[in-house]
């Protein structure tokens, strides 16, 4: 399968090097706008070739699917052409930063069957099918009953030292930001075990210039008739931690550092389904199937385009506040 990559920055390099050497999935042509990343990408991988342009990309014969891994202005732009060209998509999160576009690109999926998928990397984790056991539709209840979640995000700068070399808009109000950048990651994964959370209060501390993005967020939502608690800031002096607690009535299961995932029963030892590594490894691996599965027009578990953007309102009502 012959996947083509706009967008070479930190994530775009990074999908390069999950897939290098992948039996099935293939990038043959990349594109980005920086002809300075475009062409250390290229020094880096002397067997791809370069585009002329995105829409060049896109038209080039023998292509499979695009990955957009772009800031997020033009992911519903670039996703629409994708699919005028027959192309299957996997586009990076946040979806967009025009709600209406989007609405309109997911009517035209339902419409037309398109394939597209975004890349919320937790969807191919161990420890959301172990909540989805847990806690999600269809589950036998073997933790008892939820009584709560907790989201504990802690992060010693902003943007991480790993993507530093980011643009601008990382760190910016109007596209970046944690609570976009990584509070979503796990709003995804409570929506996709308890379905669409509901702001209930939300204070948000953002610095004085007006263009920074926020610094601090602590809210309360509801999904599923379950509160929920977020607590997520910029702490100098503490090491990133990001934790994402299910409290139930005979037991807990914990997400931490991503794809580390413990689970208690009560009066139990804490289990481990693993070290964070190697299940990150195995949800990677994962992950390139359903991509692939998705490309071929199977079913698969990645999250779709609407998926994605209920993600994004509730992230989006958070950074509104409310009193
Ligand atoms: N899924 C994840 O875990 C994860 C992690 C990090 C970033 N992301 C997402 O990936 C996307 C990119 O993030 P990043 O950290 O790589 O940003 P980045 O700033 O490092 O890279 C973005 C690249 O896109 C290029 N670009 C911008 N507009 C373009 C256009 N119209 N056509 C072609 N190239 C264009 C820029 O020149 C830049 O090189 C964002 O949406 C971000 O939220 C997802």
């Amino acid at each position: 399968m012959s996947i083509g990559v706009v967008g070479l920055g930190v994530m775009g390099q990074r999908m390069l090097a999950r897939l290098a050497g992948h039996a099935r999935l293939r990038v043959t042509r990349v594109w980005d706008e920086n002809p300075a990343v475009l062409a250390q990408a290229l020094a880096h991988y002397p067997l791809l070739r370069a585009a002329t342009s995105a829409e060049a990309l896109i038209q080039e014969p023998g292509l499979h699917g695009l990955y957009i891994a772009t800031p997020p202005g033009p992911h519903i732009a670039l996703t629409e052409q994708a699919f005028d060209a027959g192309l299957a998509v996997l586009c990076e999160k946040p979806l967009t930063t025009d709600f209406a576009a989007a609405h309109a690109c997911i009517e035209r999926i339902e419409r037309e069957r398109q394939r597209a998928a975004v890349n919320y990397s937790l969807a191919s984790s161990t420890g959301l099918a172990q909540l989805q056991l847990a806690f999600g539709a269809g589950s036998r209840r073997p933790m008892g009953a939820l009584h709560g979640v907790s989201i504990d995000l802690r992060f010693s700068a902003w943007p991480r030292p790993w993507q530093a070399g980011a643009g601008a808009w990382l760190s910016q109000r109007a596209e970046g930001g944690f609570s976009r950048e990584v509070l979503s990651h796990f709003i995804f994964v409570l929506q996709r075990v308890l379905g669409p959370a509901r702001v209930v209060r939300s204070t948000v501390d953002y610095p004085a210039d007006g263009v920074g993005s926020e610094q601090a967020v602590e809210a309360e939502l509801v999904a599923g008739g379950v509160p929920v608690a977020i607590s997520a800031r910029l702490e100098g002096d503490r090491a990133d931690d990001n934790r994402m607690l299910w409290h139930a009535s005979e037991g807990e299961i914990e997400l931490r550092d991503w794809f580390g995932v413990t689970q208690q029963r009560q009066g139990e030892r804490v289990q481990s389904m693993g070290d964070a590594e190697t299940l990150r490894m195995n949800g990677m691996t994962d992950q390139l199937s359903h991509w692939s599965a998705m490309l071929d027009g199977h079913s698969h578990s990645l999250p779709g385009f609407a998926e994605a953007l209920a993600v994004q309102k509730t992230i989006e009502a958070v950074l509104a506040g409310k009193a």
